[in-house]
């Protein structure tokens, strides 16, 4: 069978981002920033992402790329039990499209709860608590996991690149369009503040440094798994080292720039910043109910946030159904609607329970996920990091140094070994 490819470089590009830009960069990244030390936290963040973010994307293109195959595959080929290794990365984005559907069917609800005008009148703290675990967020989940399968079944080129490329720059215009919105507001200055003002000591703290790069890993969607399909679908003329450039570049200038559209909004209308999932579901809600055409804000930030997450879960399935397509010799269709439905039973529990939630989430983001980044790194260097150098530097406009070679061989593993264990150590 002929492996699928991508239509066009700018396809790809979009599906990248697409897959990095989700609830991470949105909820997660400008929360994190304001608690870390504010504009002082773009600092690791920056250096990591320069020394380890693009070098994370590189190694799983080019293992994607030279392998012809998803991590299945991919580690088969390189590692002795690599196999299992890769049924064990596949059941990972199994658990994370299954606890990150339940979030984002919130999101559908409270997008149509704008629509139909009950938000305005809700309490939104009591609208999510009813919400959250609920029958009714289970049938939120079915639908994110059903308009996925339907991404997923029409394919590389038709489905997922074709979506991407509506879905990035209506995500980028709604972006820029709510934050020159929320910036002009009276007081935004007071927003900016707690965002932005540079608290130095915590940037001299380990802690710091762990957040920002288990948040950054995750952020690109460097986990092993899609960024490792979605280099499997390259061909040897796409340009590795400038997409990773471009795809690093977009995806922390939408995380930086969802500071700009949070704070100030939140600071200018007096509501308490609160962390976690309550900053979405609970603070901004009221925020619009106090702004001047907040209904309408509103309703344009929860469909920023649907584009943001329909890229990441349509490249969270991918991986899978690949599997089963080149594994199993399933049809993609089939694939895509067996596995949607496998992910739905995996993932409606969460809907149920809060404490089930919380575990399937921490086991895929926390505990195993960021293995995947290293098995992943550890297949590329098995094969050869000659080998792996010479196929990154095919189609590629920029001269890649040869410093790539030690950094992917000795600093990539190593930094992800203490991140892992650190964020243990320091709980
Ligand atoms: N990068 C996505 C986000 O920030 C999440 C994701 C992780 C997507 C792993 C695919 C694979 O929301």
């Amino acid at each position: 069978m002929v492996r699928e490819t991508w239509g066009s470089r700018v396809g790809f590009v979009a599906a990248s981002i697409g897959s990095a830009v989700g609830l991470g960069n949105i909820w997660m990244f400008p929360m994190r920033a304001g608690l870390y030390g504010g504009a002082a936290f773009l600092v690791p963040y920056l250096v990591l992402l320069f020394t380890v973010g693009v070098v994370g994307l590189t190694v799983e293109w080019t293992l994607g790329r030279s392998t012809k195959g998803g991590p299945i595959e991919a580690f088969a080929k390189a590692l002795p039990g690599g196999k299992y290794l890769g049924i064990l990365v596949n059941i990972i984005m199994i658990m994370i499209f299954a606890f990150y559907s339940l979030v984002l069917g919130w999101i559908l609800r409270y997008f149509i709860a704008t629509l139909t005008g009950e938000l305005t009148k809700a309490n939104p703290g009591a609208f999510f608590d009813a919400l959250a675990f609920s029958k009714e967020a289970l049938l939120w989940q079915f639908i994110v996991i059903a308009i996925t399968i339907g991404i997923v079944a029409m394919g590389v080129q038709k489905g997922i690149e074709r979506a991407n490329k509506i879905m990035m720059p209506a995500l980028f215009v709604l972006l820029i369009m709510l934050t020159i919105r929320s910036i002009t507001l009276p007081n935004a200055y007071e927003g900016l503040k707690f965002y932005l003002l540079p608290d130095w000591s915590k940037m001299m703290s380990g802690k710091t440094w762990m957040i920002a790069l288990s948040q950054m890993f995750f952020s690109l969607s460097v986990l092993g798994t899609t960024m490792v399909v979605y280099g499997s679908y390259l061909k040897e003329s796409d340009d590795i080292p400038l997409s990773a450039i471009a795809t690093a570049f977009g995806d922390t200038a939408v995380a930086v720039t969802a500071g700009f559209l949070i704070f100030p909004a939140v600071f200018s209308f007096g509501v308490e910043p609160t962390a976690g999932p309550g900053l979405v579901f609970v603070t901004l809600p009221m925020v619009f109910q106090k702004m001047p055409g907040g209904i309408l804000f509103g309703m344009l930030f929860f469909l920023l946030l649907i584009f943001a997450g329909l890229s990441s879960t349509v490249s969270m399935l991918e991986v899978y159904v690949d599997s089963a397509i080149t594994k199993l010799n399933m049809s993609r269709k089939n694939a895509s609607v067996l596995l949607g439905l496998a992910t739905f039973i995996v993932g409606a529990p969460s809907a149920l329970s809060p404490s089930y939630f919380d575990w399937i989430a921490n086991i895929s983001t926390v505990y195993i996920g960021p293995l995947g980044a290293l098995i992943a790194a550890l297949a590329l260097i098995r094969l050869g990091i000659e080998k792996a150098h010479e196929e990154l530097r095919k189609g590629a406009l920029i001269e890649v140094p040869e410093a790539w070679k030690p950094w992917v061989k000795y600093l990539y593993p190593i930094v992800i070994i203490v991140i892992y264990i650190s964020q243990f150590v320091l709980g």
